[in-house]
């Protein structure tokens, strides 16, 4: 009688930890395929190990979506979607139009994880797996990615449009933006240090190196040597396209020289310098990430799984898609 009694007790003890894990993560939990797709982990990452080596900004470009993803209507693969029928593309939406690339390898881990297991993994759990592999891959930190998402059958233009801080919003307004998606002023700072790899376009920097205000001025919190340095391939107009790393010194490694740059005002973006010249909570974050890569790598993992747990569909919504570009 007390055996049983302890027993019960023990499997009690055993299985509570396991409950209060899925609650935090929404429903979600790092073992969801373990059965049903013990390879998926694998096959992922070998597409994106392949995909990096051959080209290494693929890995800040596949960070880059799922974000763009998580912020529009939760991380639930609706900015895989192409237009068609009722569908209007979240792809031609201005921070994706021209800019958000990697569907291409989306779709090969796609194809392979259908061939091993049919039906069964979800876009949005391959895209933020994929942005866990990039992540390590180009030298960051490692985290357990919680699973089990599902796939949205709609998109959201006008989420994409509104949700998605410009590179020129305030502070404030950025802030914002993440406060809406349940992220605070540290997973902000942490998450911009994503900037540490991969490119931006003229056009999303030019303003500050011409007319930051509206006055004809520009922006003086941008080094004015490295300003004049970016001119030259950043004409008044046209070269829109023209790439730049958002990280000078070291473009495709991940790790905190991000927010050195910040702190001798070579932050690319005027995003990336706000973050130490209009907040101090902030700036305080900027300087702490900028002298210990460690602290900086551990919030950074925290965070990502914050942002990839945001408003998930799973059980019986949504879907899990066959082709990431279309709904069944
Ligand atoms: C805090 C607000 C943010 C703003 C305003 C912002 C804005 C931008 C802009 C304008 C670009 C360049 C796009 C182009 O010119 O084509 C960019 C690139 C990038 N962003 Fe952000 N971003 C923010 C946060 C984030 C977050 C949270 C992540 C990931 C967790 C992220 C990851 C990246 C990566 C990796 C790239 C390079 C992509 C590539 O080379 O293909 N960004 N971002
Ligand atoms: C931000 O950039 C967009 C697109 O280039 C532009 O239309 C808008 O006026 C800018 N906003 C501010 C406050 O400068
Ligand atoms: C700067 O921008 C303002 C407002 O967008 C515009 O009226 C002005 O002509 C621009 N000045 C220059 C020198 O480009």
């Amino acid at each position: 009688m007390a055996l049983s009694k302890s027993i019960l007790l023990l499997s009690l003890l055993a299985l509570s930890p396991l409950c209060f894990c899925q609650q935090s993560n929404g429903g979600l939990s790092p073992q969801f395929y373990d059965h049903s797709c013990p390879k998926v982990q694998e096959i992922v990452k070998s597409v994106v190990a392949k995909a990096v080596a051959k080209e290494a900004r693929m890995a800040a470009s596949l960070l880059r979506l799922h974000f763009h993803d998580c912020f529009v209507k939760g991380c639930d693969a609706s900015i895989l979607l192409d237009s068609s029928g009722g569908i209007i593309s979240e792809k031609r939406a201005n921070p994706n139009r021209n800019s958000a690339r990697g569907f291409e390898v989306i779709d090969e881990i796609k194809s392979a994880v259908e061939k091993e297991c049919p039906q069964t993994v979800s876009c949005a759990d391959i895209l933020t797996l994929a942005a866990r592999d990039s992540t390590v891959l180009a030298g960051g930190p490692s985290w357990e990615v919680p699973l089990g998402r599902r796939d949205a059958k709609s998109a959201s233009l006008s989420g994409s449009n509104n949700n998605i801080p410009a590179p020129n919003n305030t502070f404030q307004t950025i802030l914002t933006k993440f406060k809406l998606k349940g992220l605070d002023v540290v997973d902000l700072v942490a998450l911009s240090g994503s900037h540490t790899i991969g490119n931006a376009r003229c056009t999303s920097f030019r303003q500050r190196l011409y007319n930051q205000t509206g006055n004809g001025q520009p922006d003086y919190s941008l080094d004015q040597s490295y300003a004049a340095q970016l001119k030259t391939r950043c004409p008044r107009s046209g070269g829109d396209q023209n790439l730049f790393f958002l990280d000078f010194v070291s473009p495709t490694k991940f790790d905190n020289n991000y927010y050195k740059n910040i702190l001798v005002s070579k932050g690319l973006l005027n995003s990336d310098q706000v973050l130490l010249t209009k907040n101090e909570a902030s700036m305080d974050l900027v300087k702490k990430y900028a002298e210990n890569s460690q602290i900086f790598f551990e919030q950074f993992a925290k965070s990502m799984v914050k942002m990839g747990n945001i408003s998930p569909l799973t059980g019986s919504q949504g879907e899990i898609r066959k082709n990431c570009r279309k709904v069944n």
